[in-house]
């Protein structure tokens, strides 16, 4: 595709580990030109607070402010916490701004938002908003003003269970044991998040009950109660597997189906041996395994949690928004080893 003239797009956030990776990209981009990049404070520059991005990308950081990103940018990613993100959206779209949302604001009806987050105060744009998850949203995505960029685990989780939806047992528990790594909390530390609590360690957090419970129980059209989520933290960086289990009708060859709901999209693989963080890092990819059993069917999903559980995740959706190629500026090489 030959681009004429360039589509302006700012970060607010840019100096979390989403925002990190929305820069990467959108520096590279064929299509988009990076002219607004902000945080809460201001006052620096990309690469003093990312030194990874001297000579790359050395931009100034200002104090966010909707008026001058609105003047500046046909669309704003916001990569900033839950509730933040909300006092920006509002504003952003009322001065005709589209959005990349990567918080969990837009994400759920406002019931269940409300019941896992806390009061909603944009129920307006929220009853517009689309679920940007590309395989099941790329033509309401492609005419979205504000897009709600999915969460991590609920990528991986979706991804991995929409082919067999059909096929499941109804109301037969839906198990999802999902490892991430630390990265998915961003850069603020905690007590759990500390090097002493995580290195060499291993443990679940939130079982049955984490806010991204609702989220792949809404998506999927099923009931919250046959979502039994458990998340665990482990020692890597980034990277995030589900290891999901369904019961499902036998007599059906569950690899052939999943090959063949997925064959027109771009960003998953099917994979023949169980799959790897590190086949994914760095990528918007899910790669998918899946066995079965009986009728057990066992799936493996494994995303980068800051990739495709989020920012180049954002910039497929911004791709589709913006009339581009999805796969346009989107890395598809792993770092590997
Ligand atoms: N990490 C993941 O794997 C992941 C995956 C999917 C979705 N998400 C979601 O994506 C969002 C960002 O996550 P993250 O991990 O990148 O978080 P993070 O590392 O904690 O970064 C948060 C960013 O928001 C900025 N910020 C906070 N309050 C602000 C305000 N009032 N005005 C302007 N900027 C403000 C921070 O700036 P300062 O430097 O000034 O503090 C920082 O740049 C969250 O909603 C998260 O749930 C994260």
């Amino acid at each position: 595709m030959t681009v004429n003239k360039k589509i302006n797009v700012g970060v607010v956030g840019a100096t979390g580990y989403t925002g990190l990776e929305l820069v990467k990209m959108l520096v590279k981009h064929p299509a988009f030109k990076l002219v607004y990049i902000a945080n809460s404070e201001g006052g620096t520059t990309i690469n003093e607070l990312h030194p990874s991005l001297s000579g790359v990308c050395e931009d100034e950081v200002h104090c966010a402010g909707v008026d001058t990103m609105a003047a500046a940018c046909d669309l704003i990613f916001l990569a900033l916490p839950h509730k933040t993100a909300m006092a920006y959206v509002k504003p952003l779209i009322a001065k005709g701004v589209k959005v990349v949302d990567l918080s969990a604001d837009y994400r759920l009806p406002q019931d269940i938002y409300e019941a896992f987050y806390t009061p909603h105060t944009d129920a307006q744009n929220l009853s517009h908003a689309v679920y940007g998850l590309p395989e099941l949203f790329a033509k309401e995505i492609r005419s979205a003003k504000l897009v709600a960029n999915p969460g991590c685990f609920p990528t991986s989780a979706i991804l991995g269970l929409l082919p067999f939806m059909d096929k499941r047992v109804p109301h037969t528990p839906v198990i999802v044991d999902a490892k991430t790594g630390v990265s998915g909390a961003g850069k603020k530390l905690s007590n759990t998040t500390h090097f002493v609590n995580v290195n060499d360690n291993l443990f679940a957090y939130n079982p049955l009950l984490h806010r991204h419970a609702p989220e792949i129980a809404d998506k999927l059209g099923i009931a919250f109660d046959e979502v039994n989520f458990v998340p665990h933290l482990v020692p890597i960086t980034r990277g995030m597997i589900s290891s999901i289990y369904i019961q499902v009708q036998e007599g059906f060859d569950v690899e052939k189906r999943l090959r063949e709901y997925y064959k027109d999209a771009p960003f998953v693989r099917v994979s023949k041996k169980p799959v790897t963080m590190k086949d994914v890092a760095g990528t918007n990819f899910c790669d998918i395994y899946v066995k079965q059993k009986g009728s057990l069917l066992f799936i493996a999903s494994a995303i980068d949690n800051l990739m495709r559980g989020a920012s180049s995740q954002a910039v497929v959706n911004a791709n589709l928004m913006m009339g581009l190629d999805e796969k346009m500026g989107i890395p598809d090489i792993a770092y590997v080893p």
